[in-house]
């Protein structure tokens, strides 16, 4: 018999690398480079922040993590593995809900099971991941019966059924109110650690930032290359008004260019 030997990448215990990434686009013929040799390394159940200007890339470097596009150079691994293309391991969750408007909200935080063709037999996740985020009594309203918090919710209840190892988040809080954004950012927090998964948190919002993550990486103006790294060695529960935090949010802010008078 042949041994099966381990690629050597799966020794390294990460839930995802990146490594010397670079990424641009054509625009009006000219090359847009977007993203520049970006390394970084996430450990399995790490709570992982981006900051960055707008337009700096951090969706685009998202977006290859979620192996939605193949990247111009460098390399990405999710558990040791080449990130090929998409895959139920790894899921998104954007600023949109982009619910379907014809599908009762059961069905679509199904649509991941189905698709993987795992609804007959997982259908009990669709209601675990409903009511995890506090929707099994809206399980059979539609999408225009809910409000935009609530779209929010099954939206991450979609990406949850999937029991993702990575859940990758662009901004998902960016469009709610200021009351709905904090219940769901201890929403965010109480999923991950009840679920254990990784998570790559995309927001505008450096005290959002903060509060969620256990480590904060700063984005430089476009082409995004990683300008600073910052270990949030705090407990959770958090609290903005945490002075060591909010010692934090001044300096990321300083890089961010924003001076004193925020
Ligand atoms: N498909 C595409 N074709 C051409 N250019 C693109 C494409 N996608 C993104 N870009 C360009 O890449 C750059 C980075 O875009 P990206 O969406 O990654 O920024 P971002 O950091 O997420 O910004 P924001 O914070 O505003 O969401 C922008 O200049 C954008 O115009
Ligand atoms: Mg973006």
């Amino acid at each position: 018999m042949v041994a099966l030997e381990k690629a050597p990448e799966a020794s390294t215990g990460l839930a995802l690398r990146i490594e010397n990434l670079s990424h641009g686009f054509a625009l009006d013929g000219q090359h847009l480079p977007v993203l520049e040799r970006v390394s970084l390394d996430v450990a399995p159940g790490e709570f992982v922040a981006l900051l960055g200007p707008s337009g700096c890339g951090k969706s685009t470097l998202l977006r290859l993590v979620a192996g939605l596009e193949p990247a111009d150079s460098g390399r990405l691994l999710a558990d040791g593995e080449p990130i090929t293309g998409p895959d139920p391991s790894r899921v998104v969750v954007f600023q949109d809900p982009t619910l379907y408007p014809w599908r009762r909200v059961w069905d679509n935080v199904a649509l991941g099971l189905e698709a993987q063709g795992l609804l007959k037999t997982h259908a009990a996740r669709v209601d675990e991941a409903l009511d995890k985020v506090g929707l099994s009594p809206f399980a059979r309203a539609y999408p225009r019966q809910l409000s935009g918090g609530m779209a929010q919710r099954v939206a991450l209840a979609r990406a949850l059924v999937n029991q993702p190892r990575l859940l990758i988040l662009d901004e998902p809080l960016g469009k709610l109110d200021s009351l709905t954004r904090i219940t769901m950012q201890k929403e965010l927090i109480d999923l991950w650690q009840r679920q254990g998964y990784t998570a790559l948190l995309v927001t505008h919002d450096v005290e959002e930032a903060l509060l969620l993550a256990n480590r904060v990486i700063v984005f430089s103006d476009r082409p995004a290359k990683i300008q600073a790294q910052l270990s949030i060695d705090r407990p959770y529960p958090r609290h903005r008004d945490d002075p060591y935090l909010v010692d934090l949010r001044r300096q990321i802010l300083g890089l961010l260019g924003l001076g004193e008078s925020w």
